[in-house]
């Protein structure tokens, strides 16, 4: 189905089951432990070995010798990869650095050798009986010394710089300026599930069950990088424990099982060590972001730039800091620029809102200064602020395809399909209590905690991406939905039964779900916040197609069929779905495609967060009391799942503002703290207090669904309402984050 104009009435907006805030069908099965996790699986392969992974001791140089023998001779081990027996190896399509390292190392802890044996301590052991020689060359492992040396680059398929009008001029010749430099760590998934993968292979055939969120990406790299055809690859994974954007990709755990299980003649499951998780695997890169901004008094934006600096290894992509910066606030003179340095560090990649959770920590505290320079309530700006268009231009910024022939004025600034930031900050402030909150700060006090108020504005584009499906109806009347969308926590599961139960008018409870193969047709997969919607809309496809043949089957005209109450009706008569369906029963599967509305569009969601903090006034300590989010994101699905999807985002968020940082070692290149004991997270103490409200929306242009992405706004500008109401509460700007207490101090 190509979805290439606006939705009108289907049978979704019936919104007997969609909308409701039904409880998550795996929740039981994760709640009591029997949901089987890949590393698990102790069911689906007999005779298997366990491997153990070994990373590099260096962050940049090569390997010059290893000294396998005490390793092989230790009590049950089979086997040992490394670069040297591994075969020929090419890197995927989504891979910056080699899977596998050796001789060249590009980063610490890049996967060197796996020990296969018989038990999972026999396979550690013998892992650190290794010896390993390294010739180490120099790396850099600093962003700020090797920002001289940065370059824009593009990411996602949008240039890394965009210019409109003549930033510098009004700039210098607005009548208040701000201009301020903030930096945000580097940050780690942190996910609760490890990275695992049981390897097997039959002759040719490799199957992993394995922990991804995108199935058909893993199962293209893992062909790529061993030189085989896609067909002989099969990916499983039912159940995920959190991905966070850290299971987007093929990881060492399944290559290294591949490999292991090769070599062993048997299957072999590796899971990453926790403390090898974050050198290994990927992070969010650390930011610099220069910040300036020009206004009239009456509080006009005349002049916006916007710098934003990562660095990733050769061959990756930026953090682009500054891609909402063309999207969010009007302004006729605009500059921005993602820039990306080099640097030797462990591989920066996607992690929960790539780009915005960064680039609004810096912007939305840059208007909060700005605000204050104005002498205006921060809501206030915003919205004096707000604009329907796009205000960049789209040839230099958004994807040229924005462009369209009709008119100048559309071409230069195409509208939001919706956009409704202003009334979330309406609700908001009026839910929150916003008029409680006291211009200066440092004013409001109880007993040793001073007490402040923020606020940023969320914002995130709704990306859509295609997605197919396959639904059967048996001769029970039951349904089955098989497509290789993955849940990640997330509740796809849940609101994809809910899709083919509202679609084809039968209870939920008559409605199985099976994901995460790639058996199963093709799907959008969990990741950028476009899975709930995509993956739907691919359901709500294969169902459209399902009803035709049912009505062809009943011999009804489909155009006046009712599907409700298991039966399909028109104005004289009624069949049961069971009987239709007959012993065969009935299948179909189709695919949505998107084309061309979201070129027309521009499609984003949006948000306001609204943040209490207590800090002690002797200690610095910062306590959040309360936390707020007013989301408007198209019609929300499932307002259990989503409210559960905003929460842990703003949680992910306050771990940004106030405590998560991969610290690095400057001098050897890695992560010091990679483990879940020195890098701090949230915990259920540090997080009292948590609201979301969702705006009623349903955006046509985004879907049949009407639904947009929410699993990522909720963390975007997290980080900035926590700072500035540690602000609000203390009078101390601190621009780099996370906001510790010495910085308070
Ligand atoms: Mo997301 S960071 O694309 O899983």
């Amino acid at each position: 189905m190509k979805f290439d104009t606006p939705a009108t009435n289907n049978p979704i907006d019936q919104l007997k089951v969609i909308g409701q805030p039904i409880s998550r069908i795996d929740g039981p099965l994760k709640t009591t432990g029997t949901a089987p996790y890949a590393y698990d699986r102790n069911d689906v392969v007999a005779n298997q070995a366990y491997g153990y992974i070994l990373g590099a001791g260096i962050a940049k140089g090569r390997i010059t010798s290893f000294n396998l023998s005490a390793a092989k001779a230790y009590p049950g081990v089979i086997t040992i990869v490394t670069h040297q027996n591994a075969g020929k190896l090419s890197k995927g399509k989504y891979n910056t650095a080699f899977l596998l390292g050796g001789p060249e190392i590009q980063h610490y802890h890049q996967a060197i050798a796996i020990v296969v044996a018989e038990t999972f301590e026999q396979a550690r052991a013998a892992a650190h009986l290794i010896q390993v020689k390294y010739e180490r060359t120099k790396g850099y492992y600093d962003l700020d010394s090797q920002r001289s040396k940065s370059i824009p680059k593009d990411d996602m398929g949008m240039p890394g710089d965009s210019a409109v009008g003549n930033f510098d001029a009004a700039f210098l010749a607005s009548s208040i300026k701000m201009d301020a430099t903030y930096s945000t760590s580097h940050e780690s998934h942190s996910m609760m599930e490890p990275h695992a993968t049981i390897a097997a292979w039959d002759g040719g055939q490799l199957t992993l069950w394995t922990s991804n969120q995108m199935i058909d990406w893993a199962v293209g790299d893992m062909a790529k990088t061993l030189g085989i055809p896609k067909e002989k690859v099969r990916v499983i994974s039912p159940y995920i424990g959190g991905g966070f954007g850290g299971k987007l990709f093929l990881r060492s755990d399944a290559l290294m099982a591949a490999l292991a299980s090769k070599a062993a003649q048997r299957p072999v499951k590796v899971t990453l060590q926790r403390a090898l998780i974050p050198n290994n695997t990927t992070h969010r890169s650390a930011t610099i972001q220069r910040i300036r901004i020009g206004a009239e008094k009456d509080g006009l934006i005349t002049a916006i730039g916007h710098e934003s600096w990562s660095g990733n290894l050769p061959d990756g992509g930026p953090e682009a800091g500054a891609f909402q910066t063309r999207s969010l606030y009007a302004g006729a003179n605009r500059m921005t620029s993602n820039r990306l340095s080099n640097l030797d560090l462990p591989e920066a990649n996607a992690m929960r809102a790539p780009n915005e959770a960064s680039g609004l920590a810096a912007l939305e505290v840059a208007m909060d200064e700005m605000a204050e320079k104005l002498g205006m309530d921060p809501i206030e700006f915003r919205i004096k602020n707000d604009t329907q268009v796009v205000p960049d231009s789209p040839s230099k910024s958004e994807p040229a395809k924005l462009k369209s022939k009709k008119s100048e004025d559309k071409e230069q600034h195409p509208p939001f399909s919706l956009r409704q930031l202003v009334k979330c900050f309406q609700v908001g402030s009026e839910h929150f209590g916003w008029n409680k909150r006291k211009a200066k700060p440092g004013e409001r006090r109880e007993g040793r905690w001073l007490i402040g108020l923020g606020v940023a504005s969320a914002y995130r584009d709704n990306v859509v991406t295609k997605s197919a499906a396959r639904v059967r109806l048996d001769k029970r009347g039951y349904l089955t939905v098989e497509t290789d969308m993955t849940d990640i926590g997330t509740g796809s599961y849940t609101i994809i039964a809910q899709t083919a139960a509202e679609m084809m008018g039968v209870p939920l409870a008559k409605v199985n779900v099976r994901l995460g193969d790639s058996n199963f047709p093709v799907s959008s997969g969990s990741g950028g916040q476009w899975g709930g919607n995509s993956s739907t809309s691919g359901v709500y496809a294969a169902c459209v197609k399902l009803r035709e043949a049912i009505a062809q089957k009943a011999n009804f005209p489909i155009g006046d069929a009712v599907f409700a109450d298991e039966k399909i009706s028109n104005k004289s008569q009624s069949l049961t779905l069971a009987e239709l369906a007959g012993n065969q029963g009935i299948a179909a599967e189709d695919m949505i495609e998107f084309s061309g509305l979201d070129k027309k569009y521009k499609q984003s969601t949006f948000g306001a967060h609204f943040v209490e903090v207590a800090v002690d006034a002797y200690t610095g300590e910062t306590r959040i009391r309360r936390m707020l989010a007013v989301c408007a994101a198209g019609r929300i699905l499932n307002p259990k799942t989503a409210h559960s999807q905003v929460i842990g985002a703003m949680t992910m968020g306050v771990g940004a503002a106030l405590m998560e940082s991969l610290e690095v070692d400057k001098r050897y290149g890695y992560f010091v703290n990679h483990d879940l004991a020195g890098y701090e997270i949230p915990v259920h103490a540090d997080i009292p207090h948590q609201e979301v409200i969702f705006l009623e929306e349903t955006d046509p242009v985004s879907s049949p669904m009407k639904a947009k992405g929410v699993g990522e706004l909720g963390i975007c500008g997290v980080a900035a309402a926590v700072s500035n109401a540690v602000y609000n509460a203390t009078g101390v700007r601190v621009r780099d984050y996370p906001v510790t207490l010495d910085k308070l101090i």
